[in-house]
This record gives C-alpha cells, structure tokens and sequence, in this order.
C-alpha cells in the first residue's frame, strides 16, 4: 500500500474509534467543539501508534484506542495553542478554531476535555493488561505535561520575549518537549502494547519529532497556506525561536534531512517489517501540510 493510501487508512480508524468515543454525550457546545476539534489533520501521530504496533504483529483492532488517544491529546494541544493567549490563530485544518467558532471558554473546556478523553481511552482492555494500560498512561502523561509538551509550550511562549535568541541546546529542548514528545509515546506505544523494548523505535521517534517540527517551521515561512490549513509567517513576526530563525533556511532544511536518514538508520533491527515507519520519516519532512 502507498503511504498516503496507509495513513489514510489509519486516519479513518481513529475517526470511528473518536466517533465511538463522543457519541452519546450531552448536545452540549463544548461536546460539538470536542467533535470538531478532532476531525481532520494528518493523524501522523495515530498512524504511528499503529504502525509501531505492526512492526511486532499487533492488529489496529488491539492498538486503536491507543491512536485515537493521542490524536485526542494533540487535538486538545493545538485548540489551547491557537487561543488568543498562546499563538492567537483563527484558522487551524482549513477551517476557523474552536474560539472563533464558539469562544474562548467553550476552546478552554473542550481542550480539558479532549485531554482526559485521552486518558479514558488508554483504559480500554483491548490494549492488553492492567500493566500495559498503566505503561500507556504513565507514559503519555510524562509526555504531556511539566516534562513534555506543556514544558515545550511554556519555553516557546517564553522565548517570544527572551532577552537574546536562544542557542541551538535550548531550542533543541524546546522543541523536544512541545512536538517531540508527543510524537515519541506514538511511536514507542507498539513496543508498549507488544511487551518489547521500545530503543530503537525511542531513538527513531527522537529524531523524527525533531524534524517534524522544524519542517513546521520551514512551512511557516514557505509553505501554502491554502494547502497548510492554518495562517503562515506568523513564527518570525511573533519571535519564535526555530531553528530557522536561528539557522535559515537551507541549514534548517539540512538539518531535517539528516535527522530524516539517523531516525531511518534507528529501525535497522526491524527490517522490512518497519518500511511504512521510515515511509512516514520521508513525508514528516516532504510534506505541505
Ligand atoms: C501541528 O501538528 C502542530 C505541531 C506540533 C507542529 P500537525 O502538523 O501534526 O497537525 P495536524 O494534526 O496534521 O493538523
Ligand atoms: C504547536 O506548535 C505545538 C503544540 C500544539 C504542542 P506550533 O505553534 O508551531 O504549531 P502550529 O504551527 O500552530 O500548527
Ligand atoms: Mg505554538
Ligand atoms: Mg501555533
Ligand atoms: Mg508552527
């Protein structure tokens, strides 16, 4: 199957299992802005969950609410960053976000929500034993919060008004925690699930989420919007610290590839068997969405 066949694939699983998990609630507006606010994107995150999953003979039908989980945590990541307090963005996957649409307390609750979505569905006995479940949890809450994405966010809003540009280490780190570490959990949630050392897939995913947020960063200054789904040149005028502005662009670009080939070279020891993994390292830095 083709990647983009693939992760289609993947991304239509995890629209039925959130669809599954937000049906019967309350005609609320902060459940509409649920619905909405996990509908569409690339879903990269779920996919890796799945296709970690695979590399260890696990079906989707065991590790899908494992996907859905994440995609329910970045979709509660990215309706807080786009508040008018964070990044102040209107538009988010090609359509208005969640404050403009409904308001700023309606964006807040239904990204508390979204987030302890996440953790309900990592209950699900389908993954596997209490154990596995807890790893699950333990893990993406570590991932999540004041060591992961939260502590990310909290440095990239910071340095918006650092004295001085922050060094390569620190940006490094930033990155690491607000798109790095969301996106390791995925791609070590297979080995979870399987009962298997997640070092190589760790390693992988290091490398991969540090790409994939520099080729975001590459988007905002060259990409479409049209194409992206979201405003562009925002990150310079906010005083983002990126690797591009802090390198420019054909180093940023360099940089990327490189980590691209180390994230690949990390999935040696599975073979064939990983080849819809290094697949999806190509895209994470091909992409224009
Ligand atoms: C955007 O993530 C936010 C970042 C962490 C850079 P994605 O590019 O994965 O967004 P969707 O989920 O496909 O919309
Ligand atoms: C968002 O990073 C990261 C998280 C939501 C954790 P960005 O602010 O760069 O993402 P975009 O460019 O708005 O999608
Ligand atoms: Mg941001
Ligand atoms: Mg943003
Ligand atoms: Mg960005």
């Amino acid at each position: 199957m083709s990647f983009p066949a693939a992760l289609l694939q993947a991304a239509n699983l995890v629209q039925t299992r959130l669809d599954r998990a937000l049906a019967d609630l309350r005609p609320e507006p902060v459940i509409h802005a649920m619905r909405y606010a996990v509908s569409g994107g690339k879903r990269l995150r779920g996919f890796l969950v799945l296709e970690s999953a695979a590399v260890f003979g696990i079906p989707a039908s065991t590790a899908i609410s494992a996907a859905a989980a994440v995609e329910a945590l970045h979709a509660y990541s990215l309706v807080h960053d786009d508040l008018p307090c964070m990044d102040d963005d209107d538009l988010r996957r090609g359509q208005p976000t969640v404050h403009v649409k409904w308001d700023e307390a309606t964006a807040v609750l239904a990204g508390d929500a979204l987030q302890t979505l996440a953790f309900e569905l990592l209950t699900d006995p389908a993954l596997g034993a209490a154990q596995i479940r807890l790893d699950l949890v333990l893990g993406l809450a570590k991932a999540s919060g004041a060591e992961g994405m939260v502590l990310g966010q909290a440095l990239d809003i910071a340095a918006e008004t650092a004295p001085s540009p922050l060094t390569l280490d620190q940006i490094t780190d930033l990155q690491a925690g607000k798109t790095g570490a969301l996106i390791r959990w995925s791609a070590e949630a297979g080995a979870v699930i399987a009962g298997q050392d997640p070092t190589p897939l760790r390693n992988y995913a290091t490398a991969l989420g540090l790409a994939f947020q520099i080729a975001d960063d590459i988007l905002d200054v060259t990409g479409d919007a049209e194409k992206a789904g979201k405003r562009l040149q925002k990150d310079a005028q906010a005083g983002k610290a990126t690797f591009v502005s802090l390198l420019g662009l054909d180093a940023a670009r360099h940089r990327a590839k490189s980590l691209v080939d180390e994230a690949e070279s990390h999935l040696a020891p599975y073979g064939a068997r990983a080849q819809s993994l290094i697949d999806a390292a190509r895209f994470v830095i091909a992409r224009e969405s």
